[in-house]
This record gives C-alpha cells, structure tokens and sequence, in this order.
C-alpha cells in the first residue's frame, strides 16, 4: 500500500471521502479541497475510474520544506528520477503554489524541470524532453508555505473531463461540480430528476450515469497507462467489470429541459455522446409557464439558473429568482428543489424558506447550494 491523494472542490471533500471508501480506500482524511487515504493498484485504478467528485489522483513520491528555490531544486533533483522515467520519457510539470514563500508557481515548474535534467544530465549524459501536452509522465507540485508536495499524476487531463461534453453553454457547470452537488442533494437515484434550467444537461448526463451505474471516466484515458509499471491486464479487468455494471436503464426518470433552443442543441449532442440519448428526457420549455393548472408532485429538481454577471442586471435578477420560487410554490407539492447560484442577493429573493444551505464555489464565484421543500399542507412527505 502507498499514500495517494485524492483533489476536489471546496465542499466536496466528504463526498469524496465516501466515494474513496467505496473504492476500497484505506486511512482516509479530509484536507482542504483533497482527501488522503492508501491503497494500491487496485484502489488506485478503481479511484480514477469511479470517482465522480475526484479532479486528479496524484501519488506522492517526495514531501519535503524548501524556504528558497535554490533549496527547492536541491531536494527535487535528490529525488531518484530513473523510478518513475527514463531519459526518452517526455515529461509535464502542473504547479500550484501558495503562500508568501514562493509566489510564482510557473517558475517553480521551471526550477523542477531543470532539477529533473540535471539529475538525468548527471546520470545518463543527456536529459528527457518536455511535452506538455502528451507526456509520459506527468508531475504534479504542491506547495503550501514552505510545505512541498511532489506526486506523480495518475489522472492527466482533470476527471471533469469525461469526454461527454462536446459543446457546452456559456456558464456551464462542471461535471465533478454537477456530480457532487447531487451526491450532497442525497438524490436516492429513484425519485424523478429534472433539470428545468439544464443549459449543456451537466446535471441530467451526470445523474443518468449514476442512476446506471456507469463509471464517470469510462470514456477517457489516463496518464497512469503510460506509467512503467502499469498493470494493463488489471485496468483492463476494472474496465470490463465496469462495462459488466452498466444497468441497461437508469433507475429513474430523468428530464433536461431548458427554453433556449441553443442550449437545447448542445445539450442533445452532449446527451449523444455519453450515449443516453435513449434515457434522458430533453425538451423545449420556459420554466416559468405552465401546461395547465395542475400542480406536479413528487419531483426532484435541481437546476442553476442564470447569476446575471452585469451590474445592469440585478433588477433582472432580484425579479428573475423571484420567479423562480413563485412558480414552486404555484406549480409543485411534495417536491424538493435544489438550486446553485452565484448570484448570493437574489437568491434570497426566491421567497422560500431552504432547508439547507451549502457553500460551493463554481471556478472563482462563490456559490449557495440551497434546498427548498414544497408541500401541500402537512409538511410529513415521502422527503422526510
Ligand atoms: C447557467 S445556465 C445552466 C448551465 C447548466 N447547468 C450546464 O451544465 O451547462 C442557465 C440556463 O438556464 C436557462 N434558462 C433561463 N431562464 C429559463 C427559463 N425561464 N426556463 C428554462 N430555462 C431557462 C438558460 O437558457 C441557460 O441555458
């Protein structure tokens, strides 16, 4: 067994942490915007394929403090380079710093390339090529305050890209974010899903594969297989286990609706390419407009309306979200409505008490997920 570390957003790590422990993840522990844990090949390939709240799996091979970049060179290029690559390997180095120790973490990258041609200059004459884009071995370096990390990405290209997403909206959601917030909605993957506001369907396409079973990543490669100890014939037995799980449909009703033709379009090519065009309801229609006059029961939404990111637009918006919570109370009983925005002022304007309250942050913006209950009368519903 070995340390590895599991990268996710700020607020998912729980949900992370519960997803490692299904992949058979031992000594798990949450840190900020990461979870720690051990394991083995086995865990290690399981966490990259099933992981839906994961961004990278790194494995870390040196955790040492450096005060200055000389110090910082000196003890990566101590590391013994030749375990993880040869000098025809191409390499990659993803740097993130922060703290007011080392401010610039592109040259940090810089000073890790050159410890790692030393190193390979001092031991074989020569020294490995840089490819960013396709490397074979891809290096990851933490540094907080003088705290270094260095690990080997198992990942590559972060799990949010699954390969589904062939075009998305203008503010669309990301698939680990989508993916987390219905794993911390509690979605029990029965009730009936509708996304109102679906723009690219993140949500939908992320809820259909879990009302599957489908691994999120069994789309795509990962920077692992091109590892010199990669074990191909267990992948290949964590893939067709994989494929062996997929239900043939989801457990339950699944809806992407939006009034934007546009984002109709790209929602049905995304839907397309993860191949559940078969299992996913996709419709034009205005959230705000009802068929007829009778109220929906029993539904589960979740949606992430627009945030209205211009100054001209807050009046727009105050009224916009008020909308949205007339139209819940209006249309929908026994329901539950979960919602993110970005926009904090106008979501208090929805006129609902939430049940819940979640801080998430979407790239940069900070965000509320909030849950609204809707009932007829006795608030005892098939939610509580
Ligand atoms: C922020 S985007 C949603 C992004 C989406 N979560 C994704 O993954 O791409 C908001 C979406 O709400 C849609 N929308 C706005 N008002 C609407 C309404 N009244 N009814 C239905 N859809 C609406 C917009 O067309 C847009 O696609």
């Amino acid at each position: 067994m070995f340390n590895i570390i599991a990268t996710t957003f700020f607020g998912l790590e729980p949900v992370l942490a519960e997803e490692l422990m299904g992949v058979g993840a031992n000594d798990i522990q949450i840190i900020n915007r990461a979870v720690l844990f051990r394991g083995d090949n086995e865990v290690l390939y399981r966490a990259n394929l099933w992981c839906r709240t994961a961004l990278k799996v790194l494995v870390p091979i040196k955790t040492f403090q450096a005060y200055n970049d000389r110090e910082f060179y000196d003890l990566a290029r101590r590391i013994d380079w030749q375990k993880y690559m040869t000098v025809d390997d191409t390499f990659a180095i993803d740097c993130v710093a922060s703290g007011p120790i080392f401010t610039h973490s592109k040259y940090l990258a810089l000073k890790c390339k050159d410890a790692i041609a030393d190193y390979f200059r001092d031991k074989r004459g020569r020294r490995p090529n840089v490819d960013i884009e396709y490397p074979d071995l891809r290096i990851n370096v933490h540094v907080y305050n003088s705290d270094i990390t260095i690990s080997i990405d198992s990942t590559g290209i972060p799990m949010s890209k699954r390969g589904y997403k062939v075009r998305q909206v203008q503010a669309p959601l990301n698939e680990v974010m989508a993916a987390g917030i219905l794993k911390l909605s509690g979605w029990d993957c029965k009730t009936p899903l509708t996304d109102p506001m679906c723009g690219s369907a993140t949500f939908a396409t992320e809820a259909c594969m879990m009302a599957m079973d489908i691994a999120p990543s069994s789309y795509r490669n990962f920077a692992m297989e091109k590892w010199r100890d990669f074990d191909a014939k267990l992948w290949g037995n964590l893939r067709q286990e994989a494929k062996e799980r997929r239900l043939a449909k989801p457990t339950a009703e699944i809806a992407a609706y939006d009034r934007d033709p546009m984002a109709l379009d790209i929602a049905t090519q995304n839907i397309e390419k993860a191949g559940l065009s078969d299992f996913i309801d996709i419709d034009r229609r205005d959230f705000f407009k009802a068929d007829d006059g009778a109220k929906i029961a029993g539904k589960f939404l979740i949606m992430n309306p627009p945030y209205g990111e211009r100054l001209e637009d807050k009046d727009e918006m105050v009224d916009f979200y008020r909308q949205i919570g007339d139209t819940l109370k209006n249309r929908y009983t026994d329901s539950r409505a979960w919602i993110l925005s970005g926009n904090l002022d106008a979501i208090k304007r929805i006129g609902l008490h939430p049940s819940k309250k979640i801080k998430l942050f979407n790239g940069a913006i900070e965000c509320r997920l909030e849950c609204f209950e809707m009932y007829d009368g006795s608030k005892k519903n098939k939610f509580q």
